[in-house]
């Protein structure tokens, strides 16, 4: 698969990729994890904010009048799926400290192995906002594709996809399900094991960044 397309950006900035393998080392403890991963997270939040509209506005500096750049005052929601998007969450709003936030709560049921909700909390007029949903890892691309069908039956129509790690078959999934949602990653790994997880990958995400292992 081509690794840059509309669809899919992945960000080699050497800075990312040294962190990132840092975050793969088994051995990096649960609070070097959770630093690396918001620290990635601000360079991704750079990448996936490249293209917001910017209009301009009259300022002026101790020098002299200008018509200075400013961000065109579209809004923006940060929606975080959990519980691994909210590795992203703090980092990124730390850059756009005025994006609201909402949270989409999936689980896999083992038998049918489809996603179910159990939690979906959103700002209100999705549809006039930026939305950058986050999820560390886009793995079989299932509960990814389910929560962005949630944001827009919830009225969302301009929603990017931030994320970690891709396998090639989660992008697959994304770009068949919504090909008008780009995705920017870090990496796009080998693939996927038997069990779901990402190879090389970095283990469990969630239990990695909470120590919950
Ligand atoms: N979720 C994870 O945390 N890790 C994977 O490798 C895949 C899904």
């Amino acid at each position: 698969m081509p690794e840059d397309t509309p669809h899919l950006t992945v960000v080699r900035h050497p800075l990312i990729q040294h962190k990132l393998t840092l975050m793969r080392k088994k051995q990096t403890p649960t609070s070097d994890f959770r630093r690396l991963l918001r620290e990635i997270s601000q360079l991704l939040a750079y990448e996936i904010t490249r293209g917001l509209p910017m209009t301009s506005r009259r300022i002026e500096t101790p020098m002299m009048e200008m018509d200075a750049p400013v961000l065109d005052g579209k809004k923006l929601a940060l929606i975080s799926i959990l519980r691994a998007g909210n590795g992203l969450l703090d980092g990124v709003l730390e850059l756009i400290p005025s994006a609201r936030v909402g949270f989409v709560g999936l689980y896999r049921d083992e038998e049918t192995l489809l996603p179910v909700q159990y939690y979906f909390k959103v700002p209100e007029e999705l549809g006039d906002r930026v939305v950058i949903a986050l999820d560390p890892m886009l793995a079989t691309g299932n509960s990814s594709a389910a929560a962005v069908d949630l944001l827009k039956e919830a009225g969302a129509t301009d929603i990017r996809f931030l994320c970690l790690l891709a396998a090639p078959e989660g992008v697959a999934r994304m770009q068949a399900a919504h090909p008008d949602v780009p995705v920017v990653t870090a990496a796009l790994d080998e693939g996927l094991n038997e069990r779901g997880y990402i190879f090389p990958g970095l283990g469990d995400a969630g239990d990695r960044m909470f120590g919950t292992k």
